[in-house]
């Protein structure tokens, strides 16, 4: 895309997201980034950070070799600090974190570690900071997405259709819904750029139904909007079989072959997008390797559904998925939340 350089606009972006993250003078922040991260990331981070008056260091761990015979992307798991424990010391002695890794650490194993003394992460998505620029956090997206995370939490069932033919029941007895808009300002809180969306992670057994994938809904371990649909069934959380005649359900269908465990093809987590500023279609005029489809997670009234690791559930898989969809109806309890992919009530 354009130039990969520092902007005085960026650093003010950035400034601007980590006053919303009540960083102060004298605080200690570390930046965490790997051999393949974005380098213009990690030097905004460190601009708007001395800028605002913290001391700064940076961690800078070598990428880890792929396990994997297919690429892994958009899984929101850093494996790059490898459980280092001397890595693991220097971070979680900071007040604040910026993790620049190239996945995130939203998912690593090391997170509660990182977070166990009080400090707070920061995750900045692996995007060309244009988007960034684009999809900043808001503090009334925050409140309204922890809105969203505490009517999950209350409901006992979310159902989900679409004229598409998409007809989803998921049991959310003791589900802990979750909602928040990409702002850490709390010792051990975890903040994520571009954000705002309400999930849970389902309990073993709970999800039955079907998801018809439709034409401009996407998949974003491809970075890539369907062009013909997909159709999963699921039985007690996992997929029993992907229907389609496309391009898009046979690439699916290929990637998933690459894992042995029945593991891959559970639910991960679903839930919707909060974000007013994220658009579903801005994907369409990033190169892939500009983007990171975190703007596409979050735009307001998708339905967000993933495959793959469940912690609640205790199950793990390398094997992510993350597919936003439109035009679904979600309803909690037989409230709708999002009418035909259109916030409702106040969560509007
Ligand atoms: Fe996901």
């Amino acid at each position: 895309m354009h130039a990969e350089r520092i902007e005085g606009k960026w650093i003010a972006d950035f400034v601007e997201v980590f006053q919303l993250c009540k960083v102060k003078p004298g605080e200690v922040a570390a930046i965490l980034s790997e051999t393949q991260s974005r380098p213009l990331l990690a030097d905004l981070a460190e601009l708007a950070l001395t800028q605002l008056g913290l001391e700064v260091f940076h961690v800078r761990l070598p990428s880890p070799r792929i396990q994997e015979a297919v690429p892994l992307r958009s899984t929101g798991t850093s494996l790059a600090i490898k459980g280092l424990e001397p890595v693991i010391q220097a971070l979680s002695n900071s007040q604040f974190i910026v993790d620049c890794t190239v996945e995130g650490l939203l998912h690593s194993v090391e997170r509660n570690a990182l977070l166990s003394k009080g400090a707070r992460i920061m995750m900045i998505s692996n995007e060309h900071p244009e988007i960034l620029e684009r999809v900043k956090p808001s503090v009334e997206t925050h409140r309204k997405s922890m809105i969203g995370g505490q009517l999950i939490t209350a409901a006992s069932t979310m159902r989900v259709t679409s004229e598409a033919g998409t007809d989803l029941t998921v049991d959310l007895s003791n589900v802990q819904g979750r909602g928040s808009a990409g702002i850490a300002d709390q010792p051990g809180s975890f903040g994520y750029w571009p954000a705002g969306l309400c999930i849970c992670y389902p309990s073993n057994g709970s999800v039955n139904g079907t998801i018809v994938l439709d034409r401009g809904d996407l998949n974003l371990t491809f970075k890539r909007y369907l062009e013909s649909p997909v159709i999963f069934h699921f039985e007690n959380d996992f997929i029993t079989h992907i229907e389609g005649n496309g391009l898009d359900a046979e690439l699916i269908r290929s990637y998933y072959a690459n894992w042995q465990e029945r593991e891959a093809y559970a639910i991960s987590h679903v839930g919707w997008g909060m974000a007013k500023g994220a658009r579903w279609d801005s994907m369409i005029m990033y190169d892939k390797r500009d983007t990171n489809g975190t703007e596409q997670r979050a735009f307001a009234g998708n339905f967000l559904f993933s495959t793959g690791a469940n912690p609640a559930a205790g199950r793990f898989t390398s094997c992510h998925f993350d597919y936003p969809m439109r035009n679904c109806t979600i309803s909690l309890d037989g409230n709708v939340v999002v009418e035909k992919g259109v916030l409702q009530g106040e969560l509007a």
